[in-house]
């Protein structure tokens, strides 16, 4: 069966999402339940519907656009991703899995395959930290790796909750039925950038992910005492932000510390108040980022920021709250699954190393409760979460192709 991949249009798909943006392009900025997000669901549901499929989606705003099988009762196979883009990013991160995972059935549909099992494209909500502090929030109430109570306990950057948000986008179901029993899916396979520079330079179209790492997200709020710039003088003063740069200073060197490569730590959100030049510091929120594919190393630097955390409120007289959003554990992919990519990779003649996924991904969640697995295309340079992230046209469709035929195996 000779699967056509219509490059032209799943280009022209990619190029019309970028559109729906906060940004000007090159960068797309599409924060969940935006305006631009808004737009950008509804274009992907009609460009779904256009294809013939049965779209839906549950209380939290997942979208699921299903192509019946000869077999519905059977558990269904599932691809998919997320649109949601954080501030001044690019346009493929997640948006590769999601009209890609569209083109594939499409390609399937047109190649005259008729699937046993329903194939199940899959948007998820929120894959993005950005808006709630929290990545992947789809598909962790989905997988039941986040309980509905606690969903609604999340609020955003203005203190509107979850609730108050998702309702306002028409979502007003109930948190609990979004939850999918084991079992709902047979398999699942996501389609992803690398958003890393290993496939590029090793000169490998496509990655066949076996792991993906573990992810933590802290907050951490230092409280010192503001005050006039010029009159306070240096011994007198308890300066939040300087406490801030400590703590900083000290996640780093404990990511460097476990001597492992794969821990990262990065403080990528620091917010000061009152933010004025003559005004000291009072009061800083920093926003923490954690991973390693091993759980106990991840940990480790865990351990080593409270203990900072602990130590720079000590010895400079500052209150330090930290507040732990997400520890997850790694996810280790489906051997099944990932033996479906492998064979679809070599069917289609395409180039694959396996590897692992620094990045999260909302297969860590799906992983809990289906067997899942990533496919990876190169991105120019491995830059990621930045207006010039890139994928080829070449790269993009060859990912498709294979994502068809894995999925063809799986559901066939
Ligand atoms: O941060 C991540 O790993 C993902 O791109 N949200
Ligand atoms: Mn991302
Ligand atoms: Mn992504």
């Amino acid at each position: 069966m000779d699967l056509k991949v219509n490059e032209g249009r799943v280009m022209d798909e990619l190029e019309r999402l970028a559109e729906f943006s906060d940004t000007p392009a090159p960068a797309v900025t599409r924060v969940v339940f935006s305006q631009a997000d808004m737009d950008a669901r509804r274009f992907v549901k009609d460009e779904c519907a256009g294809a013939g499929l049965a779209v839906h989606e549950d209380a939290i705003g997942n979208m699921f656009a299903r192509w019946a099988g000869s077999e519905p009762e059977l558990p269904a196979v599932g691809t998919g991703s997320h649109i949601d883009a954080i501030p001044h990013s690019g346009r493929y991160d997640g948006t590769v899995g999601v009209l890609g995972g569209l083109e594939a059935i499409r390609v399937l549909r047109e190649a005259g395959f008729r699937p046993r099992r329903c194939i199940e494209l899959v948007m998820f909500t929120a894959e993005e930290p950005t808006r709630f502090g929290i990545g992947c929030l789809g598909s962790r109430m989905l997988s039941g790796s986040l309980e509905a109570g606690a969903g609604e306990r999340l609020k955003d950057g203005d203190g509107r909750s979850l609730n108050q948000v998702r309702q306002g986008a028409g979502f007003d179901g109930s948190l609990g039925a979004v939850r999918l029993p084991r079992g709902h899916y047979h398999a699942f396979v996501e389609l992803h950038i690398e958003q890393g520079p290993l496939l590029e330079r090793k000169q490998i179209p496509l990655g066949v992910v076996t792991a993906i790492a573990a992810p933590a997200s802290i907050r951490i709020i230092i409280e010192g005492e503001g005050g006039h710039a010029g009159a306070v003088l240096m011994p007198a003063r308890r300066d939040a932000f300087l406490g801030a740069c400590e703590i900083a200073l000290a996640l780093e060197a404990a990511a460097k510390a476990t001597g492992a490569i794969d821990t990262v730590a990065t403080t990528g959100v620091c917010q000061v108040f009152p933010g004025a030049v003559n005004s000291i510091p009072s009061r800083v929120q920093l926003a923490v980022d954690v991973r390693d594919i091993d759980e106990t190393r991840r940990d480790q630097v865990l351990n080593a920021l409270a203990q900072a955390c602990e130590t720079v409120a000590a010895t400079r007289g500052l209150k330090v709250e930290r507040e732990v959003l997400n520890a997850d554990s790694p996810a280790i992919c489906d051997a099944t699954v990932v033996e479906s990519l492998t064979a679809a990779c070599e069917e289609q003649g395409a180039k694959f190393d396996k590897m692992v996924s620094r990045a999260y991904h909302d297969s860590l969640f799906v992983s809990r409760i289906a067997p899942a697995a990533m496919l990876f295309i190169p991105c120019r340079a491995g830059v990621s979460h930045r207006p010039d992230e890139y994928a080829s046209p070449e790269d993009i469709t060859r990912g498709i192709g294979v994502l068809a035929a894995a999925l063809r195996r799986l559901a066939g």
